[in-house]
């Protein structure tokens, strides 16, 4: 059988990992700032994040959600005094679509309307409601074709309220930061104002922070720099550091009642083990405050490069726009100073790198960035 040939992939077989750096399999070592997408957060295996899988898996791998799972509830007390959202109640998923899926499910049983407003260069996955109202119709196919999702220019509040006047929308949801739209950060008071609009007109506020969270953006949530507090909030990508897990964080008053969302996988032992050790991790190691102190440090000396355009974006969570194809800068930066890097559209640089990256790697990067922008 051959494999569905859906990815444009990278001639590199990545077989080993540590902290910040990756080896393939002829033994070269690479510089990894990207992730594998945003996904590791507390670097390539960790022996806290190994032994913390190694052991659960000794005691027990799987049940599903019909008995008691202790390590959920462990969890979601952990997560929830290290986000600041210790009255929210987690609903655990397995990916950052189905997290949002149930999001939006989840708007729309509680107001008991149908629509849901996205954002341009919005992205929130894959399946049939979440495409909807993400900005790209081209991964839109006509089953997810729908007229309760509506698209808006992204900041535009009048826009918002002339919507939202007519209250038939259920939910507004709005990433953190922009992440695959190319690193945009909300403008100033927007969230705040979308916060005030969604209360006025009974809307659910969903901020997706399943890229620009778990620290990426230097706090735990990039909202958290405007103060909002939305209704729900979905997680996925870094909470598991590569295990596949997700969650919704649903505000105190919004009460569920059984069988309102389900899942077989979801907050399984093994995803519990593998998101308590990220958090367990990102406390002991101060992982949210090198992403700001480092990220900070990285966007400062990256402005001050000629040839960059813009940059974009918050802790380690950073978007390069460049005038020239960013396609031959990232190849070089691989090839030649086997470095990682990701990519929004055709001229942004994408950088999520884990939030262990130290100054002195950030450096490697600006050197070898410089060197290849030269020539
Ligand atoms: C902001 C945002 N939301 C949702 C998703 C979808 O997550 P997943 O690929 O885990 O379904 C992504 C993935 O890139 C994302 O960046």
């Amino acid at each position: 059988m051959n494999l569905f040939d859906v990815y444009p992939l990278l001639d590199i077989t990545p077989v080993k990992g540590e902290g910040c750096y990756i080896w393939d399999e002829n033994g070269t070592k690479y510089l990894d700032l990207y992730g594998g997408h945003a996904v590791i957060s507390v670097g390539h295996s960790h022996p806290h994040y190994i032994s913390r899988l190694t052991d659960q898996l000794n005691q027990i791998g799987f049940y599903s959600n019909s008995v008691q799972i202790p390590q959920q509830k462990e969890l979601a007390e952990k997560l929830g005094q290290l986000s600041g959202y210790p009255d929210y109640q987690l609903f655990l998923v397995n990916s950052g679509a189905e997290a949002n899926e149930n999001a939006l499910k989840l708007a729309s049983f509680v107001t008991g309307r149908k629509k849901i407003i996205g954002f341009k260069k919005g992205f929130h996955g894959r399946t049939s409601a979440v495409v909807a109202v993400t900005d790209n119709p081209k991964i839109i196919a006509p089953v997810n074709e729908t007229p309760n999702a509506i698209i808006l220019p992204f900041n535009d509040l009048e826009l918002l309220e002339e919507k939202l006047k007519t209250n038939e929308i259920a939910g507004v949801i709005i990433e953190g930061i922009q992440g695959i739209g190319g690193i945009h950060v909300p403008a100033e008071g927007f969230l705040v104002q979308a916060e005030n609009l969604c209360k006025q007109y009974g809307a659910m506020l969903i901020l997706d922070e399943i890229q620009s969270g778990y620290g990426r953006s230097g706090k735990f949530f990039a909202h958290q720099y405007s103060g909002v507090e939305p209704d729900i909030i979905t997680v996925a990508k870094g909470m598991g550091n590569g295990f596949p897990v997700g969650g919704l964080l649903i505000a105190p008053e919004i009460k569920p009642w059984h069988g309102m969302l389900g899942t077989t996988f979801g907050g399984n032992y093994l995803a519990c083990a593998a998101s308590l050790a990220v958090l367990e991790i990102m406390e002991s190691e101060k992982l949210i405050e090198n992403a700001e102190k480092v990220g900070s440090y990285l966007i400062e000396k990256l402005k001050q490069i000629s040839g960059i355009k813009e940059v974009r974006g918050l802790g380690l969570m950073i978007g390069l726009e460049l005038d020239q194809q960013i396609n031959d800068i990232r190849h070089v930066l691989l090839k030649k100073h086997h470095i990682f890097t990701g990519v929004s559209g055709t001229n942004t640089i994408r950088l999520l790198s884990p939030l262990t990256l130290t100054k002195e790697q950030a450096d490697v990067f600006i050197e070898a960035l410089i060197e290849t922008i030269l020539e």
